[in-house]
This record gives C-alpha cells, sequence and structure tokens, in this order.
C-alpha cells in the first residue's frame, strides 16, 4: 500500500504544516503503509492554460514536474494533503497543482482512493482551508477520512497535540484503504455529480474525445 503526503508551504523544513504531515506519514509508515512525501513548493509546476489537451488527448500539453506528480498520485492507494493557511485559502503552490487536474476532475482519476487533510494558521479559519483540499479530492472522485489543524496563536501545547491526532490519522487511512470504508454520503455526493456532469460531457463530446472515451469506458454515458 502507498501514500503520498503533499506539503506545500515555501517554508521548507522550518513549516509547521509539514510536523503535522510528518507526523500523518510516520503514522501510517508504522501501520504498514510504503510512504512518500512530494514537496510541490519545490517544484517546477507551471499555471493551468486552459488549452483542453488533457481533455482531447490525456496528456497534459505543458512539460514541467507536473507529469510525474500526478503519475505518483494516480498510483497511490492514499493522498494526504497539506497546506498553510494563505489568506484563507490553500498555497499557490497548492492551488496551482489542482489547477493542474481538470482531468482528473472530469475522469474522477481518484476513484476508489482515500485522503485526508493538514493545515496550520496564524490565526484561525483551519476547516475552511481543510474543506477546500478535501473538496478536491472529493472533486477527484475520493473519499475522505478527516482533518487535522492547528492554530499557532493556541500555542505549543495545541501543536503537540495536533501532531498526536495527525499520527493517528496517518494509522487510519491505512485501516480506511485496507477495509475499503464507505462512506455513504460521499458515494451519493460523487453518483450525484456524475449525473450531472455526463450531460456536460456530452455536451462537449467533439471537444473532449478522451474525456467521452473514458466515460464510454466506464459506462458512465
Ligand atoms: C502569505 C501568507 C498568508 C497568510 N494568511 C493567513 C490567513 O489568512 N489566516 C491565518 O490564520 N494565517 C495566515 N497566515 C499564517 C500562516 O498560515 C501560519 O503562519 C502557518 O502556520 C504557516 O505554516 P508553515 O510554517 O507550514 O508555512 C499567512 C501567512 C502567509 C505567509
Amino acid at each position: 500500500m502507498k501514500i503520498i503526503g503533499i506539503s506545500s508551504s515555501p517554508r521548507g523544513k522550518n513549516s509547521s504544516t509539514l510536523k503535522l504531515l510528518d507526523a500523518a506519514l510516520a503514522g501510517a509508515a508504522r501501520a504498514g503503509a510504503e510512504v512518500e512525501k512530494i514537496d510541490v513548493a519545490k517544484l517546477n509546476l507551471k499555471y493551468c492554460t486552459a488549452c483542453n489537451s488533457c481533455h482531447e488527448t490525456g496528456v497534459c500539453s505543458i512539460k514541467d514536474d507536473y507529469q510525474p506528480v500526478i503519475e505518483k498520485l494516480l498510483a497511490a492507494d492514499g493522498i494526504i494533503l497539506s497546506s498553510p493557511n494563505y489568506i484563507t485559502n490553500v498555497t499557490a503552490q497548492l492551488k496551482t497543482l489542482f489547477d493542474r487536474c481538470p482531468r482528473v476532475i472530469h475522469e474522477q482519476l481518484f476513484d476508489g482512493k482515500y485522503g485526508f487533510s493538514l493545515t496550520t494558521a496564524g490565526s484561525g479559519e483551519i476547516d475552511f482551508v481543510l474543506d477546500i483540499m478535501n473538496n478536491f479530492m472529493a472533486h477527484c472522485g475520493g473519499n475522505f477520512t478527516g482533518g487535522v489543524g492547528c492554530s499557532m496563536a493556541e500555542g505549543p501545547s495545541a501543536m503537540a497535540a495536533a501532531i498526536e491526532k495527525s499520527q493517528g490519522m496517518g494509522k487510519d487511512l491505512v485501516e480506511a484503504i485496507k477495509e475499503k470504508r464507505q462512506y455513504p454520503e460521499q458515494e451519493a455526493a460523487h453518483e450525484a455529480w456524475r449525473g450531472q456532469f455526463k450531460y456536460v460531457i456530452l455536451a462537449n463530446k467533439e471537444h473532449w474525445p478522451h474525456n467521452c472515451d473514458y466515460w464510454t469506458e466506464k459506462g458512465w454515458i
């Protein structure tokens, strides 16, 4: 079982959010998963240019570090997303990765994967930022198991508690993957999304042949 953790703070090894991610990955490793960390802030990731190549051909037209990253994510069983709160959002580095993933969303390529999210903030809006990352996971067809965040204003004891909780979430992610845990509400949301998005795929079948072929293969249209 492979679990990938995404780090996205530009502060590198000084990142507080990275402490949560390291704890989560240690928890997952202790529970038996093979783990790998990817720091998107250190990668050459360009902005999506909305060229539609991924929908037409299945391949992104931009030649940078995106392809190896997405291949790793698609091969993983579990994905842990992490970002500090930047203006009540994720960092631009993580958003840039999200924006490069329209095909992952259109083709629901995280179907069968599980993940969760981690954040730290100077003051708050923890749940808002966790929701942004978990919503991305859900939009890509995956299920999320929860999230952990910490306001740095709450001091070292809050951070210690968040580190411990992150470790537990890493272990729990391994269990969710092993038992193929069911999340009926999330499954219903995936089904509802496919129910309405099929009309978008059909309306664009001449522009998005790769998406359309994929949906046909899956029996979704
Ligand atoms: C550009 C920038 C924007 C930020 N915006 C917010 C914010 O909107 N709300 C907040 O509570 N903290 C905000 N912070 C504080 C960080 O979220 C906080 O310091 C976080 O713990 C940094 O995590 P890191 O050490 O992993 O980079 C911001 C920090 C920076 C540099």
